[in-house]
């Protein structure tokens, strides 16, 4: 009888119908002299698939290797009670075909990645690395989650931009800027999207994008990566309040769209089995608050063992530290303006701090990094002579404040980041296709 070529995702419908399948082997294991069962995988799902006999003594059984291409034909079966299959039926092969065989012996598959290699290798090997059960679900919660995000930004009324990522100006600093030549003149890989996003808003009102920005990071760490997706959104006529409000609704609301995808859901639950959605308010602390915290723990500075002081920059390492002892996502707030972009306000009561956040999370730390803007013209003026910064790049961002200025803030997601928190991956460098480090440009 004709077969139907369908996906995996797709058996569930079929059974006890013939159906043909493509995919590549994932797995297989010989049961005595007549019997063999391959796990196939098209990306849709796993489909356990049992030839016998005939099927399984011909050449190409015989030689069959991990990650070779095949096309099944056959009828799907309900799998008998006390044995299991994924979504508990197999296909029963009568026709089967290699398409693309992989290569055995020391070139195989399992000898190019296995458990035991060391990490460099394994990112040397990622396009293969990618086709294991973990690498797999990773990018696939990943894309769930970007849809999210875009998702919940459309509902609430915003609007997707699509900002360049070759830019003229920084937005976090010169030292990781990524500079190159663009037809004879300076250009930069954008750090942030914000400064565009914020010219938006007069006529987009709220905007977001999820774009790519860089940095060169020098240091090796493992949340810092010199491409990441950004998710980054701007907001006019809003107070600092309603920021912390809008950043904290964002992240429970986009968690509760994956949680409430089964599929979603199931993959989250299997690379992380203590992930929950987390309901209860963020805990909001201000940077002070966290200074004192560090210090009446006993937490010292890195480089010279002493207290750290009003000013200081909260490191990596304190501030995961302090993450994962409170255990709750945290607002953290009112950082003193030398620490943090040119672009941030004072706050009215204390001129000493701004009005600037980062959400800390459990496991990975700074997942958010967000503020008020400057919106006064003259005040604008002065923090680029504060910061050594040339006005006259920013014309346009300066012509913001002069066109119909509004307060407005926004904030930037790192979604490699926030996979990390929801995969509890101990790298960002796992929560992306090919990842970009000091020292690593390829595959
Ligand atoms: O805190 P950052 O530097 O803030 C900004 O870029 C603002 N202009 C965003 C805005 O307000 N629109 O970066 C925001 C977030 C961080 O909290 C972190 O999650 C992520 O971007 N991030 C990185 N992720 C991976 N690798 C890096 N090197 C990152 N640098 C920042
Ligand atoms: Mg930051």
């Amino acid at each position: 009888p004709a077969a139907q070529l369908i996906r995996i995702q797709d058996t569930v419908e079929r059974r006890d119908t013939r159906v043909k399948v493509f995919g590549w082997v994932h797995r297989q294991r010989v049961q005595g002299k007549d019997m063999m069962f391959v796990v196939l995988r098209d990306g849709t799902g796993f489909l356990q698939c049992v030839m016998t006999d005939r099927l399984c003594h011909s050449f190409d059984a015989l030689t069959l290797t991990l990650e070779s291409a095949i096309a099944v034909y056959g009828v799907i079966r309900e799998v008998p009670a006390g044995k299991t299959a994924p979504d508990g039926h197999e296909l029963i092969v009568d026709y089967w075909q290699v398409v693309g065989k992989a290569p055995g012996g020391d070139d195989s598959f399992s000898n190019r990645v296995s458990e035991e290699s060391d990490p460099s290798l394994l990112l040397q090997q990622r396009h293969l690395v990618l086709r294991g059960d973990r690498a797999s679900s990773i990018l696939k919660v990943r894309a769930r989650v970007m849809r999210a995000f875009r998702d919940h930004f459309d509902g609430n009324g915003y609007f997707e931009v699509t900002p360049p990522c070759m830019v003229q100006t920084e937005v976090e600093g010169g030292s990781t800027l990524f500079e190159f030549d663009y037809y004879g003149e300076k250009a930069y890989l954008t750090q942030s999207s914000q400064l565009y996003l914020e010219t938006c808003l007069p006529s987009m009102g709220a905007v977001y994008t999820l774009s790519e920005s860089y940095r060169a990071e020098k240091s090796n760490t493992r949340r810092h990566l010199s491409e990441y997706t950004h998710c980054e959104a701007e907001i006019p006529f809003i107070s600092f309040n309603d920021l912390l409000d809008t950043i904290e609704a964002m992240v429970k609301g986009v968690v509760k769209r994956v949680w409430e995808e089964p599929a979603t859901r199931a993959m989250i639950t299997q690379l992380n089995p203590e992930f929950k959605p987390y309901t209860e308010p963020f805990v909001r602390m201000r940077y002070e608050e966290a200074i004192k915290w560090l210090n009446d723990q006993g937490v010292k500075r890195a480089e010279d063992g002493l207290d750290f002081e009003f000013g200081d920059d909260i490191p990596e390492a304190p501030e995961r530290k302090m993450t994962d002892a409170i255990g709750k996502p945290i607002l953290l707030t009112h950082f003193p303006g030398p620490i943090k972009a040119f672009y941030m306000p004072a706050t009215k009561e204390d001129p000493r701090v701004t009005e600037s956040v980062d959400l800390l999370m459990p496991g990975v730390g700074e997942v958010v990094g967000g503020s008020m803007r400057i919106w006064d013209h003259d005040q604008l003026l002065a923090a680029f002579q504060r910061q050594g910064l040339n006005p006259d790049v920013y014309y346009w961002y300066l012509d913001q404040r002069k066109y119909g200025t509004c307060p407005h803030g926004g904030f930037g997601l790192g979604i490699e980041r926030f996979i990390a928190w929801i995969t509890n991956s101990r790298t960002v460098r796992d929560c992306c296709l090919y990842p970009r480090f000091v020292g690593r440009c390829q595959p």
